[in-house]
This record gives C-alpha cells, sequence and structure tokens, in this order.
C-alpha cells in the first residue's frame, strides 16, 4: 500500500549540482489554450506535464480540438478563434487550476449552447466573480445568474461588446481572461491594469495580435483590436520560476552548498523572488541570459548563505512573487530581525489560504509570528532548528504548502509527516525526484 504522506527524519546534506525543473505552468496553459484559437498546427516543446496543464489539454479536447502528446512534444491542431466544435451537455473540469478556470471561460463566450464548468474542491472556494463580472458585460450569460464561485453554466452571444476593464488587483489571470475574449469580441478591447506577469502580452506579440501597451503610473494601458486569425504559435517553454524558488530556498538555508537551475523563464514580471531573496543578503546570479519567443530566460545560480537578514518587502513586490511568498516566509523565519509583509490578501485566495496556513505552520515550528488577513510580521531566528514532530495536514491539497514543507523539514531538522503528496502533481511532478537527487533522504 503507498502512504498518502511523506516522512523525513533527516536534514539534507550539502550538495554542488545542476538541475532543470519542469516546464513554466503559466506559460503552457496559456500556449494551449491560445494554440485552440489558432488556425494550423501549434507545438510546443518542454510543455509542463502536470495536472494543470492536462487538464487544460483534456478541456480543450472536449471541446472538440485535436491535441496529440509526444515524447518531448505537444501539438495542438487549432481551427482558427471560436473553432472549438463540441455537442450540447459538455462539462469542463478545471481541477486544480485557477489559471485554467479563469482562462478558458473567456473563449466559451460565443458558445450557442450552456457549458458547465466546475473545478475541484479547493478550485469551488475560490472567487470566480472576478472574471465572471468583466464577461458579462462584454455579453456572456452565466446560470444560476448571481455565482460567484463553481460550479456554474455559461452560456455565450453572438452580440459581444468590447469593454473598458479595470484590473486593479495586479492579477495576471483576471487581466488575461479579459485578453483573450478579446480575441472573440468585435472592436477594441482596453484594459488598464495594475503590473502583473506579462506571458499573455508576450504570446499576443509573437502572434501578431492587433495590440498596443502605454505603460505609465505603474499601470499598463492594453487596447486590443480583434484579430480575423491568429497564427501558430511554435514554443519552447523555459523551466518555471516559482518551481526552481523552492530550491534557491534549499540551497540558501544550507551550509556550503551550491546549486545552478538550468534555462529557467526570469521574465521581469516574475522575478520578485530572486529581487526579495537577495535584498535578505541572498546572492542570486542569473547567467547566461537569452531570450526565446520574445521570453527572458538564464540558468540560476545560488549559493547557501550564513548571514541572512529581515526584510520590510514592499508591496510593489507583491505580484511578481505572489506564488512565492511561502517559501520567501521560511527564509524569513532563519533571518536574523523582524520581516513584514503587508497587502498580501490576495495570498488567501490561491489553492489554499495560504498566508493563515503559513502562520500556522511558521508557529507550528517554533517561529513567533503576527498576522492578519493582509499582512505578515515574521521575527526571524538564525538559530532555528526543529526537534519535535511535525504533522502537516488538511491543507487543500495545496501543492506549494506541501513544497515549502519538504524544503522545511530538509532545511530545519525535525521529523515530518507531511500529507497529500499527490498533490506535487498539480504544478510540479519533477519535485521529489529532484530533491532525491540532491541527496535527501525521503520515505
Ligand atoms: C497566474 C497568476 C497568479 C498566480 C497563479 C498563476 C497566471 O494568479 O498566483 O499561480 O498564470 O496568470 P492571480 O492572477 O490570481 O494573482
Amino acid at each position: 500500500m503507498s502512504l498518502k504522506y511523506l516522512e523525513i527524519k533527516e536534514r539534507i546534506k550539502n550538495f554542488d549540482k545542476k538541475i532543470t525543473v519542469d516546464g513554466d505552468k503559466s506559460i503552457s496553459i496559456r500556449w494551449a489554450l491560445i494554440a485552440s484559437q489558432a488556425i494550423g498546427k501549434s507545438s510546443a516543446k518542454n510543455l509542463l506535464r502536470s495536472e494543470d496543464v492536462l487538464n487544460a489539454l483534456e478541456c480543450l479536447k472536449s471541446l472538440g480540438v485535436k491535441i496529440k502528446l509526444k515524447k518531448n512534444l505537444c501539438e495542438i491542431f487549432g481551427r482558427g478563434i471560436n473553432g472549438f466544435n463540441f455537442k450540447k451537455n459538455i462539462i469542463i473540469d478545471a481541477g486544480n487550476s485557477g489559471t485554467l478556470g479563469r482562462l478558458i471561460i473567456p473563449l466559451l463566450i460565443k458558445s450557442p449552447y450552456k457549458i458547465k464548468i466546475k473545478g475541484d474542491k479547493s478550485l469551488s472556494k475560490r472567487d470566480f466573480s472576478r472574471v465572471i463580472e468583466p464577461l458579462k458585460k462584454i455579453g456572456a450569460n452565466f446560470y444560476p445568474q448571481n455565482t460567484k464561485k463553481l460550479p456554474f453554466f455559461i452560456k455565450g452571444s453572438d452580440y459581444l461588446r468590447p469593454i473598458n476593464y479595470y484590473e486593479k488587483k495586479g492579477s495576471a489571470q483576471c487581466k488575461s481572461a479579459i485578453m483573450l475574449a478579446s480575441l472573440l469580441t468585435p472592436g477594441e478591447t482596453k484594459i488598464v491594469a495594475k503590473k502583473s506577469r506579462d506571458h499573455t502580452e508576450i504570446m499576443f506579440k509573437n502572434i501578431n495580435v492587433p495590440m498596443k501597451i502605454i505603460k505609465k503610473n505603474n499601470l499598463d494601458f492594453i487596447s486590443i483590436q480583434k484579430p480575423n486569425i491568429i497564427k501558430k504559435i511554435d514554443i519552447n517553454i523555459p523551466g518555471d520560476i516559482s518551481s526552481s524558488a523552492f530550491f534557491l530556498v534549499l540551497t540558501l538555508l544550507q551550509k556550503n552548498s551550491k546549486l545552478i537551475i538550468k534555462n529557467v523563464n526570469i521574465n521581469p514580471s516574475r522575478q520578485g523572488v530572486i529581487k526579495i531573496l537577495n535584498k535578505m543578503g541572498a546572492d542570486i546570479k542569473l547567467l547566461n541570459i537569452k531570450i526565446n519567443n520574445n521570453e527572458k530566460c538564464a540558468d540560476i545560480f545560488v549559493k547557501s548563505k550564513k548571514n541572512l537578514k529581515k526584510i520590510n518587502c514592499s508591496p510593489k513586490l507583491n505580484s511578481s512573487a505572489i506564488d512565492e511568498f511561502l517559501i520567501i516566509f521560511l527564509v524569513a523565519a532563519k533571518a536574523k530581525g523582524v520581516s513584514k509583509f503587508k497587502n498580501l490578501s490576495e495570498l488567501n485566495q490561491k489553492e489554499s489560504p495560504r498566508l493563515k496556513l503559513a502562520a500556522k505552520i511558521l508557529k507550528m515550528i517554533g517561529v513567533k509570528v503576527k498576522s492578519d488577513n493582509e499582512s505578515i510580521k515574521i521575527y526571524g531566528n538564525p538559530n532555528l532548528k526543529i526537534n519535535k514532530n511535525i504533522r502537516i495536514k488538511n491543507y487543500m491539497k495545496d501543492h506549494r504548502v506541501f513544497m515549502m514543507s519538504v524544503i522545511a523539514a530538509l532545511s530545519l531538522g525535525g521529523k515530518w509527516k507531511i500529507y497529500d503528496k499527490d498533490s506535487v502533481n498539480t504544478s510540479f511532478p519533477s519535485f521529489l525526484k529532484i530533491v532525491r537527487n540532491l541527496g535527501a533522504k525521503l520515505n
């Protein structure tokens, strides 16, 4: 019988290695969705083969899109904008993925039939009104009419109108949902967006979607004219910086260790984790910087660091590190001084209420923490070591809570049982294999 938890009883020994991490999740899901609207065969090398991305492919298949998965290649045979071909009564299951759920809905705003959209337990707790409301203004219909959460039905319209949309949360999912809707909506869609990851903009540029972006006062003014057709997208997907972050921190908190993570996407809108860790005294370097499909990539070099220091983290960095805060908090726990993070209420809107859970786990391992719904103060202790049994359970199977716990166990000691180890499959199926390759003893 396979155990549902992972047992860690020993800290990891020092290492000096080169690794690669799995492909970027945001780019993988965007590629699949946008390729489904292109004409002809699009191909992706190194597509992330995690549950979130495989669910995206399954959803597209149920919408009638032909997809071939080969060894290291995925091919999507698009039939143009709104070229889906499906029968009545289909169900789209976004599983655990907020990105998939929020980004596939805008591609259905012309659907002649009602389509049911659902997700797993965690996704069904998350807010969808943030994409439903603007899509209603464009002309899509949702049932029940005041729905805010999955499951619900969407039915499209032939009378779509472009909107002016103000994205205030710094959410790339909200911004991208309206950008994707603009592919189907006649006229010019206008978006004013707080800064967030810009992979959709980059992909639109690569396939010549008529789009203008003006950057002013920390906002992006995006206007998109509905294209008649979009061309196929061939892409080579670099490693995911959010997955890399766990290994950056493992190395930092270790003694006398070094790591190079090869070919990682270092899009400036995703570099928050590197900026924050370097402000805390790390010396993370970007080597062999290259541009690939207009996305910046590099090898990331990191080495252990003894004197990590507190940070008073500027909320300006929040969006660019939004998925990395759990692991950044672990560094704050080992740093000298009191670190402060604020305006982070969005963290409680993720796969689990991450800000709340982070506070709980840090307290469990003996770290003093003060937190509320949008901020956290972490009283760091450079001598932090764990000598007790720790059980991580009931965390909504949030993949990033699992990975943070593994890194905490390997860095700080103690005897850990971490449940729901399959959770990593949503974003980073190779995680435990890499941890073992670095020398960790896992049961
Ligand atoms: C993502 C955007 C972020 C992030 C998520 C992936 C994306 O969500 O947390 O993991 O690919 O656009 P929000 O847009 O809700 O901040």
